[in-house]
């Protein structure tokens, strides 16, 4: 407490020390600091508005091309997924789809059915694994985790279910068929 008093104390001193030293030459030099920190404030303020304004229109793109990737209705190409006839319940593999930059898991669940989505977790974009302990999709940057069946998130920072991937069993041999980007929690 005393610190803080004794800093105020020394600011008030210096201002009073350049206001003393600077009278002599008002009269050939005009300087007034009281409006010089009249202008430090306004573009202080200035400065704050920029940075609100950047940040909200940031945001604001960030939610309005999230919003137009889910509305896209692309067209997509079913892609067998190798390995997933023998893969076994409670466990999972790793895969691409549509494109190969697309990463994605498929998950066979204990009871046989097979779940897929993009791999991105939601929140900051880490990569989620299966957990067979707990049964879920974890991710491990932040501690979410989501549902294997739905892909809803369960707990944790992300704010959006993962990218879901619908999955077609054909004649014994396992397809993607077309993949939705979240922008919700899907529909349980
Ligand atoms: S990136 Fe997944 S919880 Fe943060």
């Amino acid at each position: 407490m005393n610190d803080l008093k004794n800093t105020i104390n020394r600011v008030l001193s210096d201002e009073a020390d350049v206001r003393d030293a600077t009278a002599p030459f008002q009269a050939d030099f005009p300087y007034d600091r009281d409006e010089e920190a009249q202008v430090t404030r306004r573009e202080f303020c200035n400065f704050l508005g920029f940075t609100s304004a950047a940040l909200f229109l940031g945001a604001g793109g960030f939610a309005a091309k999230a919003a137009i990737d889910a509305r896209k209705s692309e067209s997509f190409v079913a892609a067998p997924i190798d390995g997933a006839g023998e893969l076994a319940p409670n466990s999972s593999l790793n895969f691409t789809y549509p494109a190969e930059e697309d990463s994605a898991i498929l998950v066979r669940a204990s009871d046989g059915t097979y779940h897929a989505y993009g791999q991105k977790c939601t929140h900051l974009s880490c990569p989620v694994y299966y957990s067979r302990d707990h049964q879920r999709l974890e991710c491990p940057c932040h501690e979410g985790a989501f549902d294997v069946a739905s892909g809803n998130v369960l707990y944790g920072p992300p704010p959006r279910a993962l990218d879901a991937i619908e999955i077609e069993v054909r004649g014994g041999q396992v397809f993607a068929v077309s993949r939705k980007a979240s922008t919700d929690n899907h529909a349980s």
